[in-house]
């Protein structure tokens, strides 16, 4: 047991506009810090507030010393400047691992990022306690974002995997899929990836949380991954479920980078 510092960790996240699935998110951030003993602040924007307004909360937040986590949940809405807002988060509270200098040290051998992205970082930390080898192993990415798919790549990189990206351009992209020992799809096109475009063995990870239409779901959807989970199941050594899947590691690492963020501050 290590010794306590008398720290309560604090979060803070920022929500602009009404977007379902974002609130959902948030939500699901805020319960996870109360059960762990994470204090957890929101600031809560309209839609139609300015850029000045969500930077001046920033701001407080980079000056309050209770606050070791800071997250501006995206996207933001169209009349914003997503770089602005991302650049103005200190880098030492940017558990998000978002700021373009946490980012370029990610993409620099020999350089260590402050903090790594959630979502990336979870769908790493499965493959090593599941005990999936990385190192030597083709990796193909789904999707090039700035969230998930480009940082998914470097990490995988930093692993030791040979690398592959297929995008929206990618011709015959179920051909260079169906040579990866590692697939991580973060795309949002629901059921794209077929059994057909799995090697057998592999190993797949679904970032993918896709609205779908279902008339026998009480709220009339269903969500649903990139990769068509009933095929991929006979064919992949291990699949990951939507919902169920990668969703609780991304929380589960915005926990744990918030953890990192105060012993580091407080150390
Ligand atoms: N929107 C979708 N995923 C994320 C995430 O991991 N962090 C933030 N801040 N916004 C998101």
């Amino acid at each position: 047991m290590k010794e306590a510092i008398g720290v309560i960790p604090g979060l803070a996240v920022i929500l602009v506009g009404d977007r379902k699935d974002s609130a959902t998110y948030v939500r699901n951030k805020k319960k996870a810090c109360e059960s762990v003993g994470i204090n957890s602040l929101e600031v809560h924007l309209p839609e139609d507030c300015t850029e000045q307004e969500v930077l001046n909360h920033i701001s407080g937040f980079n000056e309050d010393s209770s606050v070791h986590g800071i997250l501006v949940q995206l996207p933001l809405p169209s009349h914003m400047n997503e770089q602005n807002v991302l650049n103005a988060v200190r880098i030492e509270k940017d558990v998000d691992g978002f700021h373009p200098l946490n980012i370029g040290r990610l993409a620099m051998r020999g350089r260590e990022p402050l903090f790594v992205p959630c979502t990336p970082k979870g769908c790493i930390e499965l493959l090593h306690r599941h005990n999936f080898p990385i190192k030597g192993k083709r990796a193909v990415v789904i999707g090039r974002s700035n969230i998930v798919g480009m940082p998914a790549a470097l990490l995988l990189q930093r692993e030791d995997a040979t690398v592959t990206v297929v995008h929206s351009r990618t011709c015959n992209p179920e051909e260079i899929t169906r040579q990866a020992d590692i697939i991580i799809s973060a795309v949002g096109q629901p059921n794209m990836v077929r059994g057909s475009w799995i090697k057998p063995g592999a190993v797949i990870i679904d970032v993918g949380i896709n609205p779908v239409e279902d008339p026998n779901s009480p709220r009339g959807y269903r969500l649903v991954g990139d990769v068509f989970y009933e095929e991929a199941c006979k064919i992949a050594s291990a699949v990951t479920p939507v919902p169920g899947g990668v969703g609780p590691m991304t929380i589960a690492m915005l926990l744990q980078n918030t953890l990192i963020s105060a012993k580091r501050i407080h150390s």
